[in-house]
C-alpha cells in the first residue's frame, strides 16, 4: 500500500486523549485557560464571520453545525441535543470540530468535542458570571444534575469564587451522581429535594436541565432581587426553563442575538425586546449589572465563538502535550491535479 504523504495526515483528539489533556493541564487551570480565551475572542467579536447555528430538528431532538471564523482560522462543531436519549442509555449532548487554515482551507486539528463542550460551556457561564453575578457570590444553586453539571460547578469555584452548590435534579440519581463526583474538590456540596429548597441563600442559580418543551424551571416567586440567573438549558425553540415573568423582571445579557432570539428563553418575548450583548459589557460598550438589586440573566444557548475558542486552545496545546493521533484524512496526489492517478495507483500498490 503506497504511504499516505505528511500533508495528508490530520491531527485527531480522541476522547482518551481529550480526558488525557484535562489531567496533564488540571481540570480548574483548564476551564480558567478557556474562559480567558472565550473572553480574549469576546473582545474582538467584531471581526468574527457570524450566522446563527445551522440546525436541523426533529422531533426527538437537533443536530447542529456551528461555524466560525476570525479570517485566519476557520472552527465549526457538530453537535446534537436529544433529551430523550437519556432513556434509552445515550448522552443528551455529542460533539466534535475541526479547525481548519483559511489561507489554504486544509484542516488544522479534528477532535472529539462532547467533553470539551462541557468544558466550553461551563468556562462560558462563570466568565459571563465574573461581569454580572452580585459582587462576593459564594453559593449557588446547580438545577439540573446531568453531564454539564461538575463542570459547571467547577468552574463556578474556579473563576468566580463560589464555595458552596445546592444540587436539584428531578431524577434523585442525578443529584447523587453529581454530589458523589464533587465529594473532595473543595466545594461545599447540599443535595436538595426541591428547587425552592436549593436556591435558599443563592446568589447565583443556574439552571441546566433537558426537556424538549417550554419547561418551568423556575417560576417567578422564587427569584428575589439581586441574583443572578445562568440559564444553560433552554437552547432550541419551544425549549426553554424561564417564566416569562422572570424575564420581564431581569436585565437580559446574549451571545449573539439573532440566535439567541429562535434559541434562547427570550423566544418568550417580542422580537424586539431589549438585551445587550456580552461582549460590549466586556468591551465597556454596554453596561453589565446596574446595582445589588438588579437580577441578571444570561441567556446562554451557546456560541460557534466560543467553540473556536476551545478548538484553537486544544491545538495551542497540541504539540507540547503530544496527545493527538495523526489521521490519513487529506487526499494528498504528488500532482494535485492528479487525484484519479493516485486512486488508480492504489490497486496496484
Ligand atoms: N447553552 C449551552 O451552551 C449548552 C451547552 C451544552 C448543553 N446545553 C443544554 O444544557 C442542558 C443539559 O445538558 P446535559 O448534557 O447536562 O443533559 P443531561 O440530559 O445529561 O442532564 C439534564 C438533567 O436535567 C434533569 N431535568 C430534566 N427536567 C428537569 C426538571 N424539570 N427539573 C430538574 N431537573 C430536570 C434530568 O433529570 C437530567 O439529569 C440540555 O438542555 C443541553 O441542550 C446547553
Amino acid at each position: 500500500m503506497l504511504k499516505p504523504s505528511q500533508t495528508a495526515y490530520v491531527p485527531f483528539v480522541s476522547v482518551e486523549n481529550m480526558m488525557r489533556l484535562v489531567h496533564h493541564i488540571g481540570l480548574e487551570p483548564m476551564l480558567k485557560d478557556l474562559a480567558d480565551e472565550i473572553e480574549a475572542d469576546f473582545i474582538r467579536w467584531p471581526l468574527f464571520d457570524k450566522t446563527p447555528r445551522v440546525a436541523s430538528h426533529s422531533d426527538v431532538g437537533v443536530i447542529e453545525l456551528m461555524p466560525t471564523s476570525d479570517g485566519e482560522t476557520y472552527g465549526f462543531k457538530y453537535v446534537n441535543g436529544h433529551p430523550s436519549n437519556m432513556k434509552k442509555g445515550l448522552q443528551t449532548v455529542t460533539a466534535f470540530g475541526l479547525l481548519a487554515d483559511v489561507a489554504t482551507g486544509y484542516p488544522l486539528m479534528l477532535t472529539e468535542m462532547t467533553i470539551l463542550t462541557a468544558l466550553r460551556t461551563a468556562a462560558t457561564s462563570a466568565m459571563a458570571a465574573k461581569w454580572l453575578a452580585p459582587e462576593g457570590s459564594k453559593v449557588m444553586a446547580m438545577i439540573g444534575n446531568g453531564a454539564q453539571a461538575e463542570f459547571q460547578a467547577l468552574a463556578f469555584k474556579a473563576i468566580c469564587g463560589i464555595e458552596e452548590v445546592r444540587l436539584y435534579d428531578i431524577d434523585p440519581a442525578a443529584t447523587e451522581k453529581c454530589a458523589r463526583n464533587l465529594q473532595g474538590l473543595g466545594l461545599t456540596v447540599v443535595p436538595c429535594k426541591t428547587s425552592q429548597d436549593a436556591i435558599l441563600g443563592a446568589q447565583i442559580i443556574t439552571t441546566c436541565t433537558a426537556d424538549k418543551q417550554y419547561a418551568t424551571i423556575l417560576t417567578d416567586n422564587m427569584v428575589g432581587s439581586g441574583v443572578h440567573i445562568n440559564a444553560v438549558g433552554g437552547d432550541c425553540p419551544g425549549k426553554t426553563e424561564l417564566h416569562k415573568d422572570i424575564l420581564l423582571r431581569s436585565g437580559i445579557f446574549v451571545e449573539y442575538p439573532p440566535q439567541t432570539r429562535i434559541e434562547g428563553e427570550i423566544q418568550q418575548l417580542d422580537a424586539d425586546y431589549p438585551v445587550t450583548e456580552l461582549w460590549q459589557v466586556i468591551t465597556g460598550q454596554a453596561e453589565g449589572r446596574k446595582d445589588a438589586r438588579q437580577i441578571t440573566l444570561f441567556d446562554s444557548v451557546g456560541f460557534a465563538v466560543e467553540d473556536f475558542s476551545a478548538l484553537r486552545y486544544v491545538h495551542s496545546q497540541l504539540k507540547q502535550a503530544g496527545l493527538f493521533q495523526d489521521l490519513d484524512m487529506i487526499a494528498d496526489p504528488d500532482d494535485p491535479r492528479d487525484l484519479f492517478g493516485m486512486v488508480q495507483r492504489a490497486k496496484t500498490a
